[in-house]
């Protein structure tokens, strides 16, 4: 299974919001380019994927898709965006995981744990995770654990 079970169950619920506003599309036109979710993917799946990244994200279509050379809506199938290609990137990377890590895990009386991580654990609604721990950015040392001072940190070039 590619496809996170949740996404494919809350498309019914947000198929019809995510469909407004689409304008590119007849219903019965499949998906022109899809690489990494199922081949056999439904428009109307599509749209419940694409809200839950938007909004696990806190970003909208236009982050990752493109505009139409005429300037009206997006261009949905082209790749011009290199954020539309590192979500493919993350999306295999979240079904690597999940797959190795936490797919059909029992607990210790035998429960099937329907566990994992989607794109929402790491993002929380921000489209660049934040790398660096927060008390590490004001003034002082390098991390506990080594790694690279913060700038402005002692040793840093003063400001101009
Ligand atoms: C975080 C990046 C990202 C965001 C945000 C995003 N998309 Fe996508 N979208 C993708 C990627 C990646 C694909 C291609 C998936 C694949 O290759 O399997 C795609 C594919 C699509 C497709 C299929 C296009 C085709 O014909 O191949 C549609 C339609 C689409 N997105 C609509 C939307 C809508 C509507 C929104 C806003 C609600 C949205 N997307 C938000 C990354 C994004
Ligand atoms: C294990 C944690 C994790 C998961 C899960 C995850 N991401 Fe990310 N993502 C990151 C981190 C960390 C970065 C910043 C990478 C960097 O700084 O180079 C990032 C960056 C991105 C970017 C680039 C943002 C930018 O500013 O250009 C996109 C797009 C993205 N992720 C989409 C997704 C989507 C879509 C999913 C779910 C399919 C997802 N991510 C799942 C950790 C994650």
């Amino acid at each position: 299974m590619l496809i996170n079970k949740k996404a494919v169950a809350t498309v019914a619920l947000t198929a019809i919001v995510a469909f407004v506003g689409l304008t590119s599309m007849a219903p019965d036109e499949g998906p022109k380019n899809i690489k990494v979710l199922p081949k056999n993917i439904t428009e109307m799946q599509i749209h419940g994927v694409m809200r839950e990244w938007s909004m696990s994200l806190g970003v909208r279509c236009g982050f990752c898709h493109a505009a139409n050379a005429d300037g009206k809506g997006l261009d949905f199938a082209a790749d011009t965006k290199p954020e539309k290609e590192m979500a493919r990137h993350m999306f295999k990377m979240m079904n690597k995981i999940n797959a190795k890590y936490f797919e059909a895990k029992k607990d210790s009386t035998g429960m099937m744990m329907h566990t994992g991580i989607n794109c929402y654990t790491c993002h929380r609604g921000n489209s660049h995770p934040e790398v660096t721990l927060p008390e590490m950015k004001g003034p002082g040392g390098p991390p506990p654990g080594g790694g690279t001072p913060p700038p402005g940190g002692p040793g840093a070039p003063p400001k101009q």
